[in-house]
């Protein structure tokens, strides 16, 4: 059984007290948790081992939200793999949207990027995704398809093993327009059969998460497919009600 990973990507929102209690609310809320889900939250890089502190002993994992593709050395600003494990992360993303249209981050990138966060035991969580005009134009399965052979070449299938996939279409982040569970679930049995052209052993039992303004009352719909494993959630990750309800939705579709 592959089982739900429920992300929580903060991006760059919230300080001191608010993250603290944020956390402690989820904790709360989500107290021994669902056998079959995992919860996980990535707040941004200063916070990170206070926060980490507190989800000690609890089913709540911790992640960052990017690395750098550099192992230590002249790079100033960056973040290494080996510094995010000794502050207490077990998961990275890695390849989010933002980071490739903003930050100008190549596939090449990214694949670095996830093989360095293996390297250092990090559990990398690679984001794939087509833009409007992309899926408009017929291109999602081909820009999919070149986001996950670039990584695929860089590291091979057997460093998949611990490897989550995010299925991200780019027009539903942060825009309130979520992909329909059919039209998630079609990208995420792509994904997967990618996957399997390589290892079957792999692809069967790779967590497959949807991003794109998942909430509450459409989680469920999502989860229900047979494909999807979960979901990387922005906007209502930053409120533990909403967060917890999509967990809720997760637990529920057991
Ligand atoms: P959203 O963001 O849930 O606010 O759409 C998802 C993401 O960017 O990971």
């Amino acid at each position: 059984m592959r089982g739900y990973l429920v992300a929580g990507n903060w991006k760059m929102n919230g300080y001191g007290a608010v993250n603290t209690k944020l956390t402690r609310s989820i904790l709360e809320g989500w107290g021994a948790g669902a056998t079959q889900v995992r919860l996980l939250i990535c707040p941004p890089y200063p916070y990170l081992r206070e926060l980490g502190q507190l989800l000690e002993g609890s089913s709540v994992a911790l992640g960052a939200q990017n690395l750098s593709q550099h192992a230590s050395g002249a790079y100033t600003g960056e973040v290494s793999a080996a510094m995010l494990k000794d502050v207490g992360c077990e998961f990275v993303i890695v390849g989010h949207s933002e980071r490739r249209a903003m930050m100008g981050e190549t596939s090449a990138v990214v694949a670095d990027k996830f093989a360095a966060a293996l390297g250092a035991g990090l559990r990398p969580i690679l984001c794939v995704g087509e833009t409007l005009a992309e899926r408009e134009a017929k291109q999602t399965e081909t820009v999919i398809d070149e986001q996950l052979s670039a990584v695929l070449k860089r590291t091979g299938v057997d460093a998949f093993s611990t490897a989550v996939i995010a299925y991200e279409p780019v027009w539903a982040i942060g825009t309130g327009r979520t992909a329909s569970p059919q039209q998630a679930q079609d990208v995420h049995l792509h994904i997967r059969g990618r996957l399997k052209a390589h290892s079957s052993r792999i692809a069967e039992r790779m967590q497959i998460l949807y991003g794109g303004s998942v909430k509450g009352d459409n989680a469920g719909g999502l989860f229900a497919e047979p494909d999807i494993d979960g979901g990387l959630i922005g906007g209502a990750s930053l409120k533990a009600d909403d967060f917890l309800a999509i967990a809720a939705a997760a637990a529920s579709s057991d």
